[in-house]
């Protein structure tokens, strides 16, 4: 009998139905590919355009297909940066009748680099440890939510700016597993596997001349287990102290939202006679500058950029002498004179090279560059023409960066 292509999705996207499954990706023409920086993988990875969105398709076997997308969603549930799961192809086969492998689609993370596409960009000498930093952030999340992910590597990783920082995001979770806590051993090995794999892929890019040579990998690879380390007992740790330091409940919440995190829960527990207390946080979410920017503002972006979106809010609040007034208002209206207006002041056509909010973290940083320069102020709209000018037109096209020959592509940007 001849078999017929399924669909399986949580929302249904007709759309999919238009795409070549009876060809192997491999081999699915130009016309419905995009072309987009990808990582190196074992198998065959292709991007497609279909409307105004981008998706990836993967091939692999039914069961992995079904694996990966289940664990995706459940990823996505519990709230941890990964790629959105959109639907998984199975029974297909070629004009012959030959089976042909199943897929898994997700949706494209816009604006996300590979790491190797980061390099090829980055002129910064810290970036290696930007990216590290991002990616310890990401496997203690994970790891606080119970999920050992197996293959934690930067290949499996996805980046995206953050202001002067990276967020990652999980791409790859095939490996992977949801538990409901993981082990102090199962977290180690998660960990020292992730070390391994990032020290051979930093010799990799050292071996392509896309890192410099006094870039030391071990010392990187080294570098993800302190700041893992640190993470880790920063936010989970139990701390005790005598009654009358109560003082550092407060003091312990405080680190915990500069880290970027929200306490959830809070376990406080005080000894027999009362001399003692101890605390530990129990519940922490990511995403405490963000969310408190989305509800002053409205504007949902990724938690530095909303840390510095926040400090330039304050200042302008300092600067417009409302200190008085609800920081509500003063929020709309900073929205609306300062960063609607900036982002305006940006061409179009220039608009898609960075997100908004990244966009305006540059534009700060311009300012500043400026104002030392020439000793004194400048104003938001000055800054903005100038930025595009000097510094934005001369900028990859990061939502989009496209290349003619797909081959050519993969050795580029891996
Ligand atoms: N939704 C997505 N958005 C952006 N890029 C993606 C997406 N899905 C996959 N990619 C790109 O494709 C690459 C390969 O994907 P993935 O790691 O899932 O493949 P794989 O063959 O399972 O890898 P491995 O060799 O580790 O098994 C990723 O590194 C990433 O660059
Ligand atoms: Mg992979």
């Amino acid at each position: 009998m001849e078999s017929s292509l399924q669909i399986t999705a949580a929302t249904p996207e007709a759309a999919l139905l238009d795409l070549p499954w009876r060809t192997p990706l491999e081999e699915w023409p130009a016309e419905v590919l995009a072309a987009l920086p990808r990582g190196i993988s074992r198998h065959t990875v292709r991007f497609v355009r279909l409307g105004s969105r981008v998706f990836a398709v993967k091939e692999t076997r039914d069961h992995y297909a079904f694996r990966e997308y289940e664990l995706l969603r459940r990823l996505g549930k519990l709230e941890v940066p990964c790629v959105v799961p959109v639907a998984v192809v199975t029974g297909r086969a070629d004009d012959d009748g030959e089976p042909l492998e199943s897929a898994i689609v997700t949706e494209h993370l816009s604006f996300s680099l590979p790491y190797r596409s980061v390099f090829s960009q980055s002129l910064r000498p810290d970036t290696a440890t930007r990216l590290i930093d991002a990616l310890a952030v990401l496997l203690v999340r994970l790891h606080l939510i119970g999920f050992y992910w197996g293959d934690v590597s930067l290949s499996n990783t996805l980046f995206r700016r953050d202001a002067d920082r990276f967020a990652a995001y999980l791409v790859d979770a095939e490996t992977g597993d949801l538990h409901r806590e993981l082990t102090p051993g199962q977290r180690a090995y998660d960990l020292d596997l992730a070390r391994t794999n990032i020290i051979g892929e930093l010799f990799d890019l050292e071996a392509g001349e896309l890192l410099d040579e006094d870039v030391d990998a071990i010392a990187i690879g080294d570098a993800l287990v302190s700041r893992y380390d640190e993470l880790w007992r920063a936010l989970t740790d139990v701390e005790s102290f005598s009654a009358d330091e109560r003082w550092r409940v407060d003091e312990r919440i405080r680190r915990l939202n500069d880290l970027g995190f929200d306490v959830g829960e809070l376990a406080i527990v005080t000894d027999f006679d009362g001399a003692t207390v101890q605390i530990q946080p129990k519940v922490v979410d990511a995403g405490h500058h963000s969310r408190r920017l989305l509800r002053l503002t409205g504007l949902d972006v990724q938690d530095n950029q909303a840390r510095r979106l926040l400090n330039d809010l304050d200042s302008w609040r300092a600067h417009a002498d409302r200190l008085n007034d609800s920081e509500q208002l003063v929020a709309h209206d900073w929205l609306v004179h300062s960063f609607e207006p900036t982002i305006a002041a940006v061409p179009r056509s220039l608009r898609k090279k960075l997100e908004p909010a990244q966009l305006f973290h540059e534009i700060l940083d311009h300012r500043w560059f400026l104002s030392q320069n020439e000793g004194r102020d400048i104003p938001m709209p000055e800054a903005a023409v100038s930025y595009v000018d000097q510094v934005l037109q001369h900028r990859p096209d990061e939502a989009m960066i496209s290349k003619d020959d797909d081959e050519d592509h993969d050795l580029l940007l891996g």
